[in-house]
């Protein structure tokens, strides 16, 4: 038996921050779903398509390596934004589907299961999954943090910029027909806004040690 841990929320909730401590303390396989619609998004980009054009952001999805993964510039707001607009196309989504699942239900040898995040992964991914955590925090907590990681990065960056990307992404995430973000029926929701990260792992540990 492995354990499958489904981590949801908006951006910059500390979603990764947490499934990667997760993952390592207690042996797990670690996927970030948002790269792979990341790389949809930035491939679109590079062969000049159309980020609102559902044929382009298909093709993308579907020619994706795991090589593409790997691009540092996935890490900028121009990926982010891009993912977004990829990320509304059922199509797209259908294409990334199976991959999320085989990782999560075949985690690779010696690990005693998987961790996901994202924004469908309690909901559509692995609706079966035995712990569901739903990480959210202030739209304002979360644009501060961006903006702080942006600034140790060496990046120029203005609070109220990140701010209104954070609302677009939020609202383009949440109001979208296919699989949009929201909490499982059954995820704790765990608000990081006035909590450091210490504290949230030990609290999702514990929520863990209970369901698994
Ligand atoms: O994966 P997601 O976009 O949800 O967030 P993240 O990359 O894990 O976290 C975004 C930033 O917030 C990182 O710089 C974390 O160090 C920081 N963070 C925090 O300050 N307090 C928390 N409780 C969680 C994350
Ligand atoms: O790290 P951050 O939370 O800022 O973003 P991310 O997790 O890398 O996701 C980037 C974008 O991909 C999100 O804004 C969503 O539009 C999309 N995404 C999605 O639709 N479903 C997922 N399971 C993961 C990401």
């Amino acid at each position: 038996m492995t354990i499958v841990v489904a981590i949801d929320g908006p951006a910059a909730a500390g979603k990764g921050t947490l499934a990667r401590r997760v993952a390592k303390d207690l042996n797990l396989a670690y996927l970030d779903t948002g790269l792979l619609y990341r790389a949809t998004g930035f491939a679109v980009i590079q062969a000049g398509g159309d980020l609102d054009d559902a044929n382009d952001a298909l093709k993308a999805a579907q020619n994706l390596t795991p090589t593409d993964l790997e691009n540092e510039k996935l890490r900028h707001d121009e990926a982010a934004q891009a993912a977004s607009k990829v990320a509304v196309v059922q199509p797209v989504r259908d294409e990334l589907l199976e991959f999320q699942r085989r990782f999560a239900s075949q985690p690779p040898a010696g690990k005693a299961g998987a961790v996901l995040d994202g924004r469908d992964i309690g909901t559509v991914v692995c609706p079966d999954a035995p712990v569901k955590l739903f990480v959210t925090a202030s739209c304002e907590v979360r644009a501060q943090r961006r903006l702080k990681e942006l600034q140790d990065r060496g990046l120029e960056a203005i609070y109220a910029q990140v701010l209104q990307d954070m609302k677009d992404r939020d609202a383009r995430d949440s109001q979208r027909a296919a699989a949009p973000l929201k909490a499982a029926d059954d995820a704790v929701i765990l608000d990081t806004s006035d909590l450091g990260i210490e504290e949230v792992i030990e609290q999702a540990k514990s929520i863990i040690s209970e369901k698994a």
